[in-house]
């Protein structure tokens, strides 16, 4: 029983000892420790130091930078045992748009760890990319009707932080035949109305959005839509060859009258002829 308690008093003495402290930090650090964000949804990333055994796993831990109290690293939920290329969703843990974060990758296995490598700062609202919200473009006589939607993919306090984020649309139209072009701002609306196009023809659409606080905003693809009913080259040939159509049979009609007319006419000149011989014998 005595010896077994000096085992774990030494052991405990020498788990203190330096040596032992460098022969655990032996593991190599993560590298690349990076934090990457699209429509407020965030995501660290790591890559494995180089000789990183391949039964290592990871653990990420966070931290929110505040000037009132001493803050403190805390693990994230779902990124204590992660492995190699596996990334951590930040999305629930940085849950304040305005705070300053920052976050650490330490590998481990059952006997070593590796020293912490920690992230650049980041601050969720103004180091997010926003993309552009998805949108249906319908023509309108001489207007285009955009109908935007902010993606809904996300659970529902993420959806109404995006919305709230944005501050203006810009808009880039462009006429298909020729080119021509304009660009147009206006306030962050669900629906738009761009009016004073050309009827009848084709305009494509690209747009992005500008929130406060943030200046990384992406274009959206272009949307093209025609602003009425364009009248078809095709429709138009339809529409001549009837007529066509309509007009030859009239000549046709016309012509059988006529010669019709002159047939009998002959037949009534003959007749008599006929019959007098037939009188005369
Ligand atoms: C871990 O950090 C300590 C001090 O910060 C350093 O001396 C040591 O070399 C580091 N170990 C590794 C494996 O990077
Ligand atoms: C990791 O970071 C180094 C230096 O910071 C860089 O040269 C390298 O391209 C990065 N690797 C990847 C895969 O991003
Ligand atoms: C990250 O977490 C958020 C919030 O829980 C969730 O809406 C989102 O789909 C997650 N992203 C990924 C890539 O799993």
């Amino acid at each position: 029983m005595m010896g077994l308690w000096m085992l774990l008093l030494l052991h405990l003495h020498l788990g203190n000892a330096p040596w032992i402290k460098v022969l655990c930090a032996s593991l190599p650090a993560p590298s690349n420790v990076s934090i990457s964000s699209f429509n407020m949804e965030h995501k660290l990333s790591f890559l494995p130091g180089p000789g990183t055994p391949s039964n290592t796993h990871f653990t990420v831990e966070i931290l929110k930078q505040t000037h009132l109290r001493k803050s403190l690293w805390r693990s994230v939920t779902g990124c204590s045992e992660l492995t190699a290329g596996q990334t951590c969703n930040l999305t629930r843990a940085f849950k304040y748009p305005f705070s300053q974060y920052r976050a650490r990758v330490q590998a481990f296995t059952s006997i070593q760890r590796s020293n912490w490598t920690v992230s650049e700062q980041f601050q969720p609202l103004s180091d997010t990319v926003l993309g552009p919200p998805d949108v249906s473009v319908s023509g309108c006589g001489n207007c285009l009707l955009l109908q935007l939607r902010v993606p809904t993919t996300r659970g529902l306090q993420y959806h109404q932080q995006l919305r709230d984020l944005y501050r203006e649309l810009v808009f880039h139209v462009q006429r298909t035949r020729d080119g021509a072009q304009f660009r147009l701002i206006v306030p962050y609306k669900e629906e738009i109305m761009i009016t004073y196009l050309q009827p009848g023809v084709e305009y494509c659409v690209t747009f992005s959005v500008t929130a406060l606080f943030n200046t990384n905003s992406v274009s959206s693809k272009p949307h093209c839509a025609f602003t009425s009913p364009p009248l078809h080259r095709s429709s138009l040939y339809v529409v001549f060859s009837l007529l066509g159509v309509f007009c030859a049979l009239g000549f046709l009609l016309i012509g059988l009258i006529v010669y019709g007319s002159q047939l009998s006419f002959k037949l009534l000149r003959h007749l008599p002829r006929t019959l007098s011989k037939r009188e005369h014998p």
